[in-house]
């Protein structure tokens, strides 16, 4: 499939945009300043916190899992069985917990995914949500695949 062009001045702090890429939706996520806080205080939650496993783009293996801190990029499919996980984030959602950091959370069997798609331990779901390659063209053109 052909590259996807994505200007990310369009996406607000907090929010989150899909766009399709070789048929996946591919998220990209506004992480507000204090969502990318946030990112270090619950690694004790999370199977793989800094994404060692190798199914991944060098860049992605870092806290915030991107090239530009802020704006993270994944392809929105739960590495479980395939469903699309759902944007959750608000922090202590009541029906997810107090300790729930705000992330992506999938319907299907209950998979949780941190705001930089980490995996959390004791669910379904083996690995972090996959990050595709990617590139800036400029500040603001972000160039999927
Ligand atoms: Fe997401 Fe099973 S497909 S938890």
């Amino acid at each position: 499939g052909a590259p996807v062009e994505v200007d990310v001045a369009t996406i607000e702090p907090g929010k989150i945009s899909t766009v399709e890429w070789r048929g996946k939706p591919v998220w990209i996520l506004h992480r507000s300043d204090a969502m990318l806080a946030g990112l270090a205080k619950h690694d004790a939650l999370l199977a793989d916190p800094a994404s060692t496993a190798p199914q991944q783009p060098p860049y992605a293996a870092n806290p915030a899992r991107a090239i530009r801190p802020p704006f993270f990029v994944a392809i929105g499919i739960c590495t479980h069985l395939g469903c699309v996980p759902v944007f959750r984030p608000e922090a202590g959602a009541a029906d997810l917990g107090a300790d729930w950091p705000g992330g992506f959370y999938c319907p299907c069997h209950g998979s949780k995914f941190d705001l930089a798609g980490r995996v959390f331990k004791n669910v379904p779901a083996p690995r972090n949500l996959e990050v595709p390659e990617y590139t800036y063209l400029s500040d603001t053109r972000l160039l999927i695949g």
